[in-house]
């Protein structure tokens, strides 16, 4: 592949970026032109928009939540299931109005869907007053594709070819103040056959471990309590790195920087879970007690269809280990109902081993077929009204469970985070082991570690008090 130099690139974006200051201000006939970002899907995404809204306050916008006031707005979109998608149309569909009234406001589109030929299509084809569209691939040229469509009045549409770089040191705006993002890796290489991520995303490719590391110690340095590491398969982060790392080293180092702070990961697939990286979350009170580790399904014939590498026999191994050594542990996953040739016995399957792991919490999707998937050219001869039956049993297995979990938790005391106000002046503050317990306190807590005891437990909410 031909050499890219990636700083060079960056160098060209600023240019583009101070130029972009003029040209702004002179559009919208104001000093500070206002930008609004709406960010669908994962983690990955929000991420992604923290630098779509650092290199547009670098060009002297001014951010907002409404985005009626806006003279810029980006929707960073998802493609994972049809139903993220329809919302995006949706959404989209609902700008036209805003246009009308405000003809010089520019609407870009951007993220996941936009890496797929036919949703381009869609949107170019169906949406005329959507002026910019780049893919994930792009988004460090995201100053040169605004100034590009601005000053040609063109619509642009740019989706990348993945040239497999990381672009480090685009400007960052962090949407929190004490619980933040650090992403580790990017792309993914799986393939599970259902999954559209390694198809928008591109391959898998890891950040190094030194910048991973002075991003952390600089994120800690100004506040942060939480920062979470994210990559769609966390466990294989270090593949094709010079500096051979593996992921629990990773982790380990991080937990070793001095100050008062915690650590979380997302996502750990379970094929590359190893008892390495239980012993070193076991070894450390800076990381949580709790893994989320997506399941996806309990057959192990159907495990295979999804190309997951691992049966019910691996999975439990990993979960009996984590349980041996990790107090208080919490495990959470993904559940996916009515995969192509999923039986009621192979659902029944699943139902089994949620009930042997005990999930604190489940997020569960009846399949989706995405174009281009291997999955969705397979048989799938189950209606969708029968696969949301089994998901109305799923949901009705998993809350007995979380029930019983938050009921164990009754009189014990945690130390949380405190995290937002509800309009009822209530806390919600989280556990360690990613469970909320509703307090009552002071705004000025927001931010901060406190203890708390478990006084009420009703279903899957926790009341308590701050002790
Ligand atoms: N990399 C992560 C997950 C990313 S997508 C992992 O491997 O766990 C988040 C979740 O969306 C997946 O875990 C899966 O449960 C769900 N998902 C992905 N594609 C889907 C599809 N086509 N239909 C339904 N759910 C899907
Ligand atoms: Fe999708 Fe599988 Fe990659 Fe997760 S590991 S992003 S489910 S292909
Ligand atoms: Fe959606 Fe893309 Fe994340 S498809 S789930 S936003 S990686």
């Amino acid at each position: 592949m031909e050499e890219i130099n990636t700083k060079a690139e960056l160098e060209k974006q600023t240019e583009y970026t101070d130029m972009l200051k003029d040209i702004l201000f002179m559009r919208y006939n104001c000093s500070q032109p206002k930008a609004h970002v709406r960010t669908y899907g994962c983690q990955q995404n929000v991420a992604d928009s923290e630098k779509i809204k650092g290199m547009l306050e670098e060009m002297g916008c001014a951010l907002t939540e409404n985005a009626e006031e806006a003279d810029i707005i980006i929707f960073n979109t998802c493609a994972v299931r049809e139903h993220a998608e329809d919302r995006v149309f949706g959404n989209v569909g609902e700008l036209k109005a805003l246009k009308r009234k405000k003809p010089s406001l520019l609407i870009g589109l951007c993220g996941c869907m936009m890496e797929q030929q036919h949703i381009a299509e869609r949107i170019y084809k169906s949406f005329p007053y959507v002026g910019l569209v780049f893919g994930t691939h792009v988004i460090h040229k995201f100053p040169e594709m605004l100034y590009n469509a601005v000053t040609t009045g063109k619509r642009l549409v740019e989706r990348g070819v993945d040239d497999g770089q990381i672009y480090e040191g685009i400007p960052m705006h962090r949407d929190g103040s004490f619980k933040g993002w650090l992403s580790i890796m990017y792309g993914c290489d799986n393939f599970c056959t259902y999954c559209i991520v390694p198809h928008v995303r591109g391959r898998e490719r890891s950040r190094q471990p030194k910048i991973v590391l002075d991003e952390a110690k600089a994120m800690i340095q100004s506040g942060f309590k939480e920062i979470t590491l994210l990559g769609q398969n966390v466990n294989s982060y270090g593949k094709g790195l010079e500096e051979k790392t593996s992921f629990p080293e990773l982790l380990k180092s991080v937990s070793e920087i001095d100050g008062d702070f915690r650590i979380r990961f997302m996502t750990s697939h379970p094929k590359d879970a190893s008892k390495e990286l239980i012993d070193v979350i076991a070894e450390s009170n800076k990381i949580c007690n709790h893994i989320h580790l997506p399941l996806q399904c309990g057959s192990d014939r159907i495990l295979k269809r999804m190309n997951r590498h691992y049966d019910r026999e691996k999975y439990m191994e990993i979960v009996n280990y984590a349980k041996s050594k990790i107090p208080d542990l919490s495990l959470t996953s993904d559940v996916i109902v009515g995969f192509p040739g999923e039986t009621y016995e192979d659902f029944q399957q699943t139902l089994d081993l949620i009930r042997e792991v005990g999930f604190t919490s489940l997020f569960t999707f009846i399949y989706s077929p995405r174009v281009g998937t291997p999955a969705a050219k397979m048989e799938d001869p189950i209606s969708y009204e029968e696969k949301s039956e089994w998901f109305s049993e799923l949901l009705k297995v998993q809350e007995e469970i979380a029930a019983k979990r938050c009921a164990e938790m009754n009189g014990k005391i945690y130390k949380v985070l405190v995290e937002e106000q509800k309009k009822d002046g209530i806390l919600c503050a989280r556990t360690q082991n990613n469970i909320v317990v509703e307090v009552a306190g002071t705004p000025d807590l927001i931010g901060t570690f406190q203890n708390a005891q478990v006084t009420e437990s009703r279903n899957w909410i926790l009341r308590g008090k701050l002790v």
